[in-house]
């Protein structure tokens, strides 16, 4: 069968290889760029391990435009991109923010005109729901309108939210592109061999809950519960991290059709929100483990509460979520019972 390549940035990181393996899975040929700073080689294995083939990769810097340029030449017909390459960590943001502008925003400039170079017209794009900063009301729509960012990260986001509609609007461009927003993803691959892999002390909830009940970490520290909430901790949309994969391969399929305008965003989430409260009673719940967790203050740059409008999603992509957070928290579990 020839398969349609598409070219994944990031694809050895979290979300990269959950949807590296659902491209696969629908019939597509995707390729691999990363560099490895927040991935690691086992994540290769756990992929070639799922498909039973190995995936081609490419181990260069996006910012690297001779680097990219030579993969684009190598590989020749990859008809769309996927980038998720990009550094993620709020706080880290905070101290870094020159190496988050330089990574995050250089890395799309320099794919963005190795793209136009070599004619390949389809980007599907990794934002986020920090660009809708504190909103007014809940949930959010892809209309709701965006606020100052509370961080670098989330600055960096907006910025290339921005670079590519005045790209892909500008006249006589070719680019057609898709911003999925994603709230916060969660859980591993349904065989445990890929997952979320954080290098050090888990910033995340999800891992550090999970490395809490596994004994690495003593206790998990809730920050804050004197939020306008009804339990007072934070609200969240946590998606299973392979329905978010599967968004993508919507997404491709869209653009490689036609049916997608210049410019396209979504919105990524369950619809539902969750307090850290309730995922600590469901994380419980879906795996018997009891949690050594106590309150602490609030985390600098917090969101109170956010969730999705899925309607947008659901009616014009077609994607819809399929799994509880029983079952993504689940999931995370057995992960970290692999590691
Ligand atoms: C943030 C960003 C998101 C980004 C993600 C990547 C926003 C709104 N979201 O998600 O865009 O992709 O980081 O890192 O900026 N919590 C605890 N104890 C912990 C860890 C977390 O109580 O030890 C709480 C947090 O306060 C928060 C919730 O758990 O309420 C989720 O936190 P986290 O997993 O870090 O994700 P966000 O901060 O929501």
């Amino acid at each position: 069968m020839d398969r349609t390549k598409i070219l994944v940035t990031g694809g050895a990181g979290y979300i990269g290889s959950h949807a590296v393996v659902e491209l696969y899975e629908a019939g597509y040929q995707p390729v691999i760029v990363d560099n490895f700073v927040n991935s690691q080689e086992s994540a290769l294995a756990g992929i070639e391990k799922i498909l039973g083939v190995k995936v081609p990769l490419h181990r260069i810097d996006c910012n690297d435009l001779e680097a990219l340029r030579a993969v684009f030449a190598e590989e020749g017909s990859l008809r769309g991109v996927i980038h998720f390459a990009a550094h993620k960590a709020v706080g880290e943001s905070i101290s870094k923010p020159l190496e988050y502008y330089q990574n995050n925003v250089g890395s799309l400039l320099t794919l963005l005109q190795v793209m136009r170079e070599f004619g390949v017209e389809a980007l599907v794009f990794s934002s986020s729901c920090t660009v809708y900063g504190i909103p007014d009301a809940l949930p959010v729509t892809e209309q709701t309108p965006t606020k100052k960012a509370n961080s670098p990260y989330g600055a960096t986001k907006q910025m290339c939210e921005d670079i590519l509609r005045d790209v892909a609007t500008a006249p006589g461009a070719s680019l057609h592109t898709i911003l999925l927003r994603y709230f916060n993803p969660i859980g591993a691959h349904p065989s445990a061999l890929i997952g979320e892999l954080p290098l050090g002390v888990p910033q995340n909830l999800i891992p550090f809950v999970t490395q809490t009940a596994a004994g690495i970490r003593e206790k998990l520290t809730i920050h804050g519960d004197t939020y306008d909430t009804p339990d007072g901790t934070n609200i969240r949309d946590y998606v299973h991290v392979v329905d978010l994969a599967k968004a993508h391969v919507v997404a491709v399929q869209r653009l490689l059709e036609g049916k997608a305008a210049l410019v396209e965003t979504f919105n990524v989430g369950t619809g539902r929100g969750n307090s850290v409260l309730e995922v600590v009673q469901a994380f419980e719940r879906a795996t018997g483990q009891k949690l050594n967790y106590v309150i602490g203050p609030p985390r600098a740059g917090d969101v109170p509460a956010i969730y999705a409008d899925v309607t947008k999603s659901v009616q014009e992509l077609g994607f819809r979520t399929a799994s509880s957070l029983d079952e993504a928290l689940a999931s995370a579990w057995k992960w970290q019972q692999t590691l």
